[in-house]
């Protein structure tokens, strides 16, 4: 099977990578890419925001499947020009990749469909942010209804803060406070079912202890000894096939990953977001650990096929991610710092190097963006994993680099769960 993969994040770096471990893929191709993808797969210059110019590759390469990684080109309606060529496509319909693209659609669709999450206004005039404020008591969480990279949401105690980006916003959605630990769950769905991956944790915060701004992400690990074991399950039965289900009723089936943030409250799981992407760098622990072929999964998922497939396997013991960020991330990002050491870890089986806003010149790898690399390890246990991810995190360098030294330390949600209900972002 041949596939193309599209976007250049570590997402699909580590995508990429799992594709060319399936024996059953043959040719994995990628769009535009970064150099760590070029490792692993043939890259091609074409916008990922391009729909024609994207299934006009997906043709002339012959592909049997195209994924698309990010949301941008899955919002702006890249998979509808593919599969409207004839080419299956792992990735939503711009209709329906609107669960991650209009907060506001998704809360909607989490009502229809009886999905539990907090209780929410969807606010567009200064009168209903104030009364919806008045609604809920502090901590404040207030959504731009717009995509935003993540950096749309402000989690606050101070109302003042919580009011001026309501009022910054178009349109707003303000929702009750959901305290517990944060799960990302990755539902692969073929429009009708679904089959859940092995759930992972996401470190949003910039700084250790889950201080600071928050990011797209600092460090995952996966499984979650401490996670119920009927988790995926419960989160399939009360969240993903009700959705999925929703979905068909309004004739905008959805196929691709359905990816479920939820907060783990007392009350039991509840959703924070829908995302119509793999999490980043989420994702990467849980590929690490994947030991069917995923090609088949995504075929099978983009085909309609999922019910008949295999469920997908994971190898025991766990996986750790560590992301090193460039000097000024979040709030900016230093391209040109010449990153030292990466090929050290060429040899090691159980570590990877994930590569998200790097760029090669002539005589060096450099950084090109915010996230720049990531250090994924595998290991018998999550402190083995995060040993190993550490140690290849120390033998790379570059000037100004930042990354978190408690990834996986221990259990997120005591830890980050309390700081949002004194910091803000
Ligand atoms: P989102 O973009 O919706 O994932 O929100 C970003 C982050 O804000 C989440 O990962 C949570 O840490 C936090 N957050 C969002 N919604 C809520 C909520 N209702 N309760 C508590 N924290 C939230
Ligand atoms: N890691 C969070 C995200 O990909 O949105």
């Amino acid at each position: 099977m041949k596939i193309l993969v599209i976007g250049t994040g570590g997402r699909e770096h580590a995508l990429a990578l799992a594709l060319s471990r399936d024996p059953g893929t043959t040719e994995v191709h990628a769009a535009p890419g970064n150099p760590g993808i070029a490792e692993v797969a043939t890259l091609h210059e074409v916008d990922p925001m391009d729909g024609a110019a994207v299934a006009d590759l997906a043709e002339t390469l012959g592909v049997d499947l195209v994924v698309v990684g990010p949301e941008a080109p899955l919002v702006a309606g890249v998979a509808d020009a593919v599969t409207g060529r004839g080419i299956a496509c792992f990735g939503p319909s711009q209709a329906a990749a609107r669960l991650e693209g209009s907060k506001a659609f998704s809360k909607e669709v989490m009502a229809a469909a009886g999905v539990p999450t907090a209780a929410s206004y969807s606010c567009s005039s200064a009168d209903e942010i104030e009364a919806a404020l008045d609604a809920f008591s502090p901590p404040y969480v207030v959504k731009d209804d717009a995509l935003a990279a993540g950096k749309g949401v402000v989690v606050t105690t101070d109302r003042d803060e919580a009011l001026a980006h309501a009022l910054s916003c178009d349109r707003v959605v303000i929702e009750e406070f959901l305290d517990g630990p944060e799960v990302s769950l990755f539902a692969v769905c073929d429009g009708t079912t679904a089959r859940a991956l092995q759930p992972a944790q996401d470190f949003k915060r910039i700084f250790d202890g889950g201080l600071g701004a928050n990011t797209g992400g600092m460090g995952a690990y996966s499984p979650l000894p401490w996670a119920p074991p009927d988790l995926a399950e419960r989160v399939l039965a009360t969240v993903v096939q009700p959705t999925l289900d929703e979905m068909v009723r309004r004739d905008t089936p959805f196929v691709g990953t359905l990816y479920v943030g939820l907060a783990l409250t007392a009350a039991g799981p509840r959703v924070i977001e829908f995302n119509c992407r793999f999490g980043d760098p989420d994702i990467q622990p849980v590929l690490a650990l994947l030991t069917s072929p995923l090609g088949a999964l995504l075929k099978a998922a983009a085909d309609g096929h999922l019910g008949v497939a295999p469920a997908p396997k994971f190898a025991d013991g766990a996986a750790v991610t560590v992301v090193m960020a460039s000097a000024g991330y979040p709030q900016s990002s230093s391209a040109g710092d010449v990153v030292v050491g990466t090929e050290t870890l060429a040899g090691e089986p159980d570590v990877q190097v994930i590569h998200a806003g790097t760029s090669r010149t002539d005589d060096a790898l450099v950084t090109a963006g915010g996230r720049v690399l990531a250090v994924t390890a595998t290991g018998t246990d999550v402190a083995d994993a995060r040993a190993k991810a550490y140690e290849g995190i120390a033998s790379i360098s570059f000037p100004g680099a930042q990354w978190r030294r408690d990834i996986a330390a221990e259990p997120l949600g005591v830890v980050e769960g309390a700081s949002l209900t004194q910091e803000s972002t």
